[in-house]
């Protein structure tokens, strides 16, 4: 009989303890939760949660499973266990499947896609990389395995400057192609001229009538935030304040932010700032729902309207499912994975 799970099962009633909806909500789906514990327990599987999860999702993952996608991708490539299960969308379950060929990797709902990887397949970067042939092309993980494979670099909302400026350096040219986020192309190219680089960052939409989005992140506006600042009483560069933004809202709206990053990166920053009362997330509302358990002295602000649709279709059922029948397998091309995880391996050597 298998019982370590017990202990998951204290930590999770403890730290939501602050939150009395989401302690209420562990206590009403706790015979599911026990269930998936002890499979986690059993079948010695890794379970990784992405910051987007829903609270009893994401504490289904111990601190050191949980993370952006580049922590988890890191987790997925040093991990000695037969079998992973991923809480987040298809293509970060894929990205673990690149790195770990001889693993079953299994994401409870095979649809959960995304509004960037969706619509960009392999041709459109061969187009580019035609039009450009000098430019390396750095894509950012959210894509799938044919867009990787066409690919330099691959990056994530942690590390695009670095990995940017790194692959222009490599190739010693000052034109870069970064697909398929438009938005974060122009973020990209905003941060490079502010620190006076010349690197030109080539983009879906800047020469042609492509363009890469993020459902979620698109809804955000700059006279949202303004207004918000002004209701919530969260003055810019306030010590007890602050309004943290994702790399893939608009500009305009990065503009408005105290600090901008990935989701991890977000949550260091309120780690970071100890004297921080009040916090509103220009991101997916759950990403906060954690937060607020992880730092209860925090109020954080949230815009709930906001969600991810792919992340919401990852539900504790489908999981307990997906661990007791190993079903929901994701499978990638051997050819084509080899290819893809160059540009993997690539972003996970640049320190
Ligand atoms: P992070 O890598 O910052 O977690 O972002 C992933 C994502 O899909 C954000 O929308
Ligand atoms: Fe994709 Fe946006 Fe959802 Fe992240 S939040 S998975 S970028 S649709």
């Amino acid at each position: 009989m298998v019982r370590v799970h017990e202990s998951s099962i204290k930590r999770i009633d403890a730290s939501l303890k602050s939150q009395p909806d989401q302690h209420l909500d562990f206590l009403v789906k706790k015979s599911v939760i026990e269930k998936i514990l002890y499979l986690k327990e059993k079948k010695n599987v890794l379970i990784l949660g992405h910051n987007y999860m829903e609270p009893l999702i994401f504490q289904l993952s111990e601190k050191n499973e949980r993370g952006d996608s580049l922590a988890l991708s890191q987790m997925a490539a040093r991990s000695n266990k037969p079998i992973i299960l991923f809480n987040g969308v298809r293509f970060m379950a894929e990205t673990a499947k690149i790195l770990n060929p001889g693993k079953k990797v299994l994401i409870s709902d095979l649809e959960a896609g995304c509004s960037l990887a969706d619509p960009f397949t392999a041709e459109d970067v061969v187009a580019y990389k035609l039009k450009f042939p000098d430019a390396p092309v750095v894509t950012y993980i959210n894509s799938y395995v044919e867009v990787k494979a066409e690919s330099d670099y691959c990056c994530t909302s942690s590390n695009c400057l670095k990995v940017v400026k790194y692959a222009a350096k490599e190739a010693k040219t000052n034109r870069v192609i970064f697909f398929p986020d438009s938005f974060m192309g122009k973020n990209i190219q905003n941060e490079l001229k502010q620190e006076g680089t010349s690197i030109e960052i080539i983009y879906p939409g800047k020469y042609d009538d492509k363009f890469g989005k993020c459902e979620v992140h698109e809804k955000f506006t700059a006279e949202q935030i303004r207004e918000i600042r002004e209701q919530h009483k969260i003055p810019k560069s306030s010590e007890d304040s602050a309004v943290l933004v994702h790399w893939e809202c608009k500009p305009e709206v990065l503009k408005e932010a105290d600090f901008f990053g990935s989701t991890s990166q977000m949550a260091n920053y309120i780690k970071e700032n100890p004297r921080l009362k009040k916090v509103y997330l220009a991101t997916e509302c759950e990403m906060a729902a954690n937060l607020a358990s992880e730092f209860p002295q925090v109020e954080f602000i949230r815009s709930c309207s906001i969600f991810c649709e792919h992340m919401r279709r990852i539900t504790l059922e489908k999981i307990l499912y997906s661990l007791e029948n190993e079903v929901y397998e994701i499978e990638v091309n051997p050819s084509l994975r080899k290819r893809a995880l160059a540009p993997i391996k690539r972003m996970l050597a640049i320190k």
